[in-house]
C-alpha cells in the first residue's frame, strides 16, 4: 500500500493530533481501510516514536508534519500540498482537572485552534471534518442510556470547550450545507492495538481508571483508589461505558464513509452501551494479568457522576458501526502495552 500525497487530488484525510492515543488508533484503521493519511501533531502530549511505532504496524512510514493547529496558514499549506479532502479532528488538550486550572488554555488550544483549522479548511474548500468530541458534554441528571438528544451541558472548562465547539460546528454547517460535520462523542476509550506498539501513555499520574490500574499491576504504583463506594449502582463504585481504542478508531472510518455519502451534521455517541463498575473492570483486568490489584475506597472524586453509558442505535443506524471487542480484550490488549512499553513512550 502506497503512502503520502502521490495519489489522486483530493483524497487524504488529514488526522489532527494523529500521533496521541486514540488518533494514532484511527491512523491504523485508516491503512487498513485502504486510505492516504497525513499527520499533523504539536508533539504537546505525544512522542515522535509513534511514527516507528506506525510503521512497524502498517508496513509503510505515514506522512507527518510538525505543527499546531493554531496556525492557520500552516494548516492551509498542509491541507492544499497533501491534496486533503477529509479531516479526523483529535488535536487538543484533555485534562480536566488542569483545564480548572487554565481555563484560557484549553479555550485556546480547543476552542481557538479548531477555529484556526476550520479557517484553513473553508479557504482550501475542504468541507469534511470528524470532530472528538465526548460523553462529558451530557448534562449530569440525563437517565440511561445518554442519547444523543439528551439535555447537554458541561461542569468543567474542558467539557465546555468540547461543546463550544459542538456548537461552532453547527452554525457552521447550518449558514454553509455543503460541510459534513460529525460530533463522535467518545465514552470511555481504553486498551490498545494488540500488537503492543501504540498504546496510551500518560504523563505523570494517569487521571484515568484503566492506565492507573494498568500502572499498579506492573507495579508501577502501589494500589488503585476507588473514588466512592457509596453511589446508587449495584456495587456502589462509578460506573461507565469502556470502549476499545479501535472500535473508537473503525468508528471514524465509518463516519467517514457516512459523511463522504450525506453532507449534514451529526453528533454520534461512540460506546459500548453498557455500563461497567470500577470493581468490574478491576476483576476483569486481574483476570487478563493474572495480577491481584491492590486498591481502597476513597471519598468521591468531586465532579464525578454515578454512571454514564451510551445509547448506541445511531451508530449502528447511520455508520453500521458497533464496538466488537469486549472487556476482556480491553484489559488484555492495555495489559500486553503496558507489559512492553511499562514507561510508555519513555
Ligand atoms: P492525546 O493527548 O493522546 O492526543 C492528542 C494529540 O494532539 C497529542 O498527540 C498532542 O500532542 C496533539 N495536540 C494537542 N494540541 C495540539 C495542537 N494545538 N496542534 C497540534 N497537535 C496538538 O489525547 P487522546 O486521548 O488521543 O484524545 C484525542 C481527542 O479525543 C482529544 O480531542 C480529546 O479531548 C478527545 N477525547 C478523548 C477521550 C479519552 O478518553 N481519551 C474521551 C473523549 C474525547
Ligand atoms: C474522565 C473525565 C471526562 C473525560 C473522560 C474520558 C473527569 C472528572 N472526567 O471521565 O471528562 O471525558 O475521563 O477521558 O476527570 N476512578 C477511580 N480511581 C481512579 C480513576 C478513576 O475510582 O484512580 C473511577 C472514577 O471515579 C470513575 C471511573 O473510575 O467512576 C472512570 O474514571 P475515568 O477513567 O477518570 O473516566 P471518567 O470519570 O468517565
Amino acid at each position: 500500500m502506497a503512502s503520502g500525497a502521490n495519489g489522486s487530488s483530493g483524497d487524504t484525510v488529514l488526522v489532527t493530533g494523529g500521533l496521541g492515543y486514540i488518533g494514532s488508533h484511527a491512523c491504523v484503521a485508516l491503512a487498513e481501510a485502504g486510505r492516504r493519511f497525513v499527520i499533523v501533531d504539536n508533539l504537546a502530549n505525544s512522542s515522535p516514536r509513534v511514527l516507528d511505532r506506525l510503521q512497524r504496524i502498517v508496513g509503510w512510514r505515514p506522512d507527518f508534519v510538525e505543527a499546531d493547529i493554531g496556525d492557520g496558514a500552516r494548516m492551509a499549506r498542509v491541507l492544499r500540498e497533501h491534496r486533503v479532502g477529509a479531516v479526523m479532528h483529535f488535536a487538543g488538550s484533555k485534562a480536566v482537572g488542569e483545564s480548572v486550572a487554565l481555563p484560557l488554555d484549553y479555550y485556546r488550544n480547543n476552542v481557538a485552534g479548531t477555529l484556526a483549522l476550520l479557517e484553513a479548511m473553508r479557504a482550501q474548500a475542504v468541507r469534511r471534518l470528524i470532530f472528538s468530541s465526548s460523553a462529558t458534554v451530557y448534562a449530569a441528571d440525563n437517565a440511561m442510556p445518554l442519547r444523543e438528544d439528551a439535555a447537554l451541558g458541561a461542569s468543567n472548562p474542558y467539557g465546555r470547550s468540547k461543546l463550544f465547539v459542538e456548537h461552532m460546528l453547527r452554525d457552521l454547517q447550518a449558514a454553509e450545507p455543503e460541510w459534513a460535520i460529525a460530533c463522535l462523542r467518545y465514552f470511555n476509550p481504553v486498551g490498545a492495538h494488540p500488537s503492543a506498539l501504540i498504546g496510551e501513555s500518560p504523563r505523570g499520574i494517569p487521571n484515568n481508571l484503566v492506565p492507573y490500574i494498568a500502572q499498579v499491576a506492573v507495579g508501577r504504583r502501589e494500589r488503585l483508589s476507588v473514588f466512592g463506594g457509596d453511589y446508587g449502582t449495584a456495587d456502589g463504585t462509578g460506573v461507565r461505558d469502556y470502549v476499545h481504542v479501535l472500535d473508537v478508531a473503525e468508528g471514524h472510518v465509518a463516519a467517514l464513509r457516512h459523511l463522504e455519502r450525506a453532507p449534514g451534521w451529526v453528533a454520534v455517541n461512540l460506546g459500548t452501551g453498557q455500563g461497567v463498575s470500577v470493581l468490574e473492570i478491576l476483576r476483569e483486568y486481574e483476570r487478563a494479568s493474572g495480577i491481584p490489584i491492590p486498591f481502597q475506597v476513597v471519598q468521591r472524586r468531586p465532579g464525578d457522576i454515578a454512571q454514564c453509558w451510551a445509547e448506541v442505535a445511531r451508530a449502528r443506524d447511520l455508520f453500521a458501526w458497533r464496538a466488537r471487542r469486549d472487556l476482556g480484550e480491553m484489559c488484555a490488549d492495555s495489559w500486553r502495552w503496558q507489559q512492553a512499553n511499562p514507561d510508555g513512550y519513555g
